[in-house]
């Protein structure tokens, strides 16, 4: 049975201090949760935080990731961090992809294939994620383009490869703007990625895939978004910033 998740991208938000208060109330809430035993729960703090978090969490169900790395091993790139500095804290997941990498660190296709074939090299999980920005939508090239973002950065692995790998679909439009895709637009695209994945290896590689869907995810609406048969969870921005959101989207899974 594939996992559901429920990912927490904290991305530039919260302090050393912010950081000891909501993790602790995240764990002492989550430990009284009877999660099904296919259900994860991850937090990506900043680089910084990643090892207070992880110490805090090391008795806990709460897994605890990476919001990016370097593609190279080691080097002279000023200000980056490598997989095996996140391996030397004992963090085996990181999120690669995300659309704010992709717009402003200009991570494009070609980075982002080397960024994931170092991750693997280095035996670590990842949630990658992709997403058709609003224009496409409009022109109705939304399909397009995330079958253009997987195939290139995802498509030279081989089965076993892809059971490192959580996908996480997150339409730019819907990002920190309120404005979330219906939850028959997210299963539309699930299902999409889904037989993508079937065509190009078999149905087993395909069923095995947790396919996220992220874009302004709240208590609100997840329990809608979370039911569709495709959408096995939420990569959850804003909304996993505070523990009585977070803790809410994880009892919708
Ligand atoms: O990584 C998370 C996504 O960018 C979603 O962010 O929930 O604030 O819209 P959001």
């Amino acid at each position: 049975m594939r996992k559901k998740i429920v990912a927490g991208n904290w991305k530039m938000n919260k302090s050393l201090k912010e950081t000891k208060t909501l993790v602790k109330e995240i764990k002492k809430e989550v430990k009284h949760l009877h999660l099904d035993k296919n259900v994860r729960v991850i937090i990506a703090p900043p680089f910084v935080n990643l090892q207070k978090a992880s110490k805090l969490l090391k008795d806990s169900k709460i897994k605890v990731a990476a919001q990016n790395m370097h593609q190279s091993e080691s080097g002279a790139f000023t200000g980056e961090i490598s997989a095996e500095m996140l391996k030397g804290i004992y963090i085996d997941t990181v999120i690669l992809g995300h659309s704010e990498r992709r717009e402003y660190f200009g991570e494009n296709d070609e980075i982002l294939k080397a960024k994931v074939d170092t991750a693997l090299k280095n035996k670590m999980k990842i949630i990658f994620c992709f997403g058709e920005v609003l224009e496409d939508r409009k022109k109705g090239d939304h399909f397009k383009v995330v079958e253009s973002q997987i195939k290139h950065a995802l498509f030279h692995l081989n089965s076993d490869q892809w059971k490192r790998i959580v996908l996480a679909y997150e339409p730019v439009w819907a990002i920190g703007t309120g404005e979330t895709a219906t939850p028959e637009q997210a299963q539309e695209m699930h299902a999409f990625i889904r037989e993508l994945i079937a065509e190009r290896y078999t149905s087993d590689v395909a069923e095995e895939i947790s396919i996220l869907y992220g874009g302004s995810v709240k208590p609100e609406n997840a329990k809608e978004i979370f039911s569709k048969e495709d959408v096995d969870g939420g990569l959850i921005g804003g909304a996993s910033l505070n523990s009585k959101d977070f803790v809410s989207l994880i009892k919708s899974i």
